[in-house]
């Protein structure tokens, strides 16, 4: 797959990429939220954008400066992001879903902040499933061909994991990290392998999240024909 570092082979294209961290609100001064940088997705923001793509960026309270030649779109909760990637997306010819989206939400906001009682314990925290943006993503395509891609990050058996979640997600392309101790959560570094809907599986050795980024736009392109 020998390309130019600045080959066009994006052009013309309209792509999409979730990054960040999802923040679910308790009340007005807390939340719960993850670790996310959104470096990754923001690499791969930039290096669409450098192959000549249009690129829309859906950051979720990801401190990183925005991209040039980049459409960024902030969101704070996985339901904003639900919205505002479904809303880009009618038009796009790939979704790359970087972002970490809680799986849960508090079922309740507290619409002022939750006070500590004398000699109270506190009340058990209600959670309530939120949408899963993905898996709709990809059940509903806006157009015919559009590229769906998702990101996992597994601890155990990772293939076997990813594998799982490719055929559960219904996406394309499945980027798949290892996550442990000082793997991935902030790092400027990543080690992932690709898994394809087609059976296909392209490791990308240890290296900086931009190199995994090009490779995750040379798997898209091949799709977009
Ligand atoms: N994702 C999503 N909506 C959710 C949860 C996850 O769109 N509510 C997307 C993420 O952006 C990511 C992919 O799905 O691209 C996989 O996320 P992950 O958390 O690994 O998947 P889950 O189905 O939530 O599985 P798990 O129970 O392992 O967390
Ligand atoms: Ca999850």
């Amino acid at each position: 797959l020998a390309r130019g570092v600045s080959e066009p082979d994006l052009a013309g294209r309209h792509v999409v990429v979730s990054a960040g961290g999802t923040r679910e609100p308790l009340d007005p001064v807390r939340f719960l939220g993850n670790r996310s940088s959104g470096k990754q997705g923001y690499a791969l923001a930039r290096t669409a954008a450098a192959r000549g793509a249009r690129v829309t960026l859906v950051s979720a309270n990801a401190a990183l400066p925005d991209p040039a030649g980049v459409d960024v779109i902030a969101v704070g909760t996985a339901v904003e992001l639900r919205e505002a990637v479904r809303r880009v997306a009618a038009d796009a010819d790939a979704v790359v879903m970087a972002a970490a989206v809680a799986d849960f939400r508090p079922a309740v906001y507290a619409g002022g902040k939750i006070k500590k009682k004398d000699g109270e314990e506190p009340a058990p925290l209600a959670l309530v499933r939120n949408p899963d943006i993905l898996a709709e993503l990809a059940a509903h395509r806006a157009r015919p061909g559009q590229v769906v891609v998702g990101f996992a990050a597994e601890t155990d058996d990772v293939l076997a994991n990813g594998r799982a979640k490719l055929a559960r997600k219904g996406c394309d392309l499945l980027v798949v990290n290892e996550v442990g101790e000082r793997k991935t959560f902030g790092s400027e570094q990543n080690e992932a392998v690709v898994l394809a809907a087609d059976g296909g599986e392209t490791p990308v050795p240890y290296g900086p999240k931009e190199a995994l980024a090009e490779t995750v736009w040379d798997l898209v392109a091949e799709r977009l024909g």
